[in-house]
């Protein structure tokens, strides 16, 4: 299959990009290589595709309509894998517009581009934060959406209306696929597990927000990838569907256990709870299972092993100075 795929460089974007090209998939990456977190590091992401066979980078921005006709105008492509777009509750509290303009005006772009060339199959990163906060758990597809505790988790929620609009007037089939927390190599270094692992071997004090209860449904990226893959070969009609580890732990927990798989002791700093941060996250999984037999493979202790032996590897020569 030719498959689009925006926000490629990304950390979720290049771990599916392997797994496309392994399986004989031509991928059209797309990213704006933009400064949300350091462009270099996305620059290494891809740079084990250059030169491989059926891989093509396009450095491009999916808010700009002409870039995105010229690439639909000269490729056939089967379905979008849409994971452009600003990541992370926090920061959308400081510059909501910036998450609007990407994640709102930039799909209703890409959308308007694939009915234009009738492309007819999309699917969308989407997030658990569009649950809100919420007594009951696990979280439920067909849970009502009422209030939403952050500008990025809005734009998250208004691209899933916008697919299922797309879907009532134009017949585009579109699957929402709802991330729980995705971790392993290569995460984006402004998320929890990447700076507790880099605090610890640099020896600096952690920042715990709240009192160390908030429980987080994390999942490893070769999963939430499985699941992607499922979604590309079955997507039809319109569906909501999360993808998470299926086994949720308390914030203090999971340090415990990096204390022990970096070997090092986290030294505290407990802050007041983070406005439009969530207590609770948990993904029920029977939706994924019954349509894209998704089933979490990774336990959270394997996941985080492989993260740190990782982190280790490619910053030994760093280590060494230290
Ligand atoms: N990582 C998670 O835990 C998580 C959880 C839920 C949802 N998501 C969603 O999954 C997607 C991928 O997340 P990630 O963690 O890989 O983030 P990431 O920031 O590493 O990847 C997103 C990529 O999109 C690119 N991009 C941003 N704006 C663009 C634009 N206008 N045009 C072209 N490219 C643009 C960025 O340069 C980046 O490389 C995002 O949409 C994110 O909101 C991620």
């Amino acid at each position: 299959m030719n498959i689009l795929l925006t926000g490629g460089a990304g950390f979720i974007g290049t771990h599916l990009t392997k797994k496309l090209l392994d399986e004989g998939h031509i991928v059209l990456a797309v990213d704006n290589f933009g400064s949300n977190y350091d462009p270099a590091l996305k620059r290494r992401n891809v740079a084990p595709f250059e030169g491989r066979p059926g891989y093509y980078l396009f450095e491009g921005d999916i808010r700009e309509s002409s870039f995105l006709h010229l690439l639909f105008g000269t490729y056939a492509i089967d379905v979008v894998v849409h994971l452009a777009g600003l990541a992370g509750v926090r920061p959308s509290l400081q510059q909501p517009a910036s998450y609007f303009d990407t994640n709102v005006t930039g799909t209703v772009t890409l959308l308007q581009t694939m009915r234009d060339f009738k492309v007819s199959k999309i699917v969308f990163a989407s997030s658990s934060s569009v649950y809100g906060e919420r007594n009951e758990i696990p979280f439920r597809e067909t849970d009502r959406i009422e209030e939403l505790a952050s500008p990025y988790a809005i734009s998250k929620r208004t691209g899933e209306m916008l697919l299922q609009n797309y879907h009532q007037l134009f017949g585009l089939n579109a699957y929402c696929l709802r991330f729980f927390t995705v971790y392993g190599p290569n995460q984006r270094p402004d998320m929890a597990i990447s700076r507790f692992i880099q605090r610890l071997f640099d020896g600096e004090r952690i920042q715990l927000f709240g009192n160390g209860q908030s429980l987080r449904d994390y999942t490893y990226v070769n999963d939430i990838v499985a699941g992607i893959v499922r979604a590309i070969e079955r997507v039809n009609g319109f569906e909501i569907i999360n993808l998470g580890g299926a086994r949720p732990v308390a914030l203090i927990d999971l340090v415990r256990k990096l204390e022990q798989y970096t070997g090092r002791k986290a030294r505290l700093d407990y802050r007041p709870e983070q406005p439009g941060d969530v207590s609770q996250t948990a993904a029920d999984l029977t939706k994924a299972a019954h349509l894209l037999g998704y089933q979490p493979r990774v336990s959270l202790e394997e996941g985080l092993q492989r993260m740190v032996n990782w982190f280790q590897a490619e910053h030994t020569s760093l280590l060494e100075e230290k």
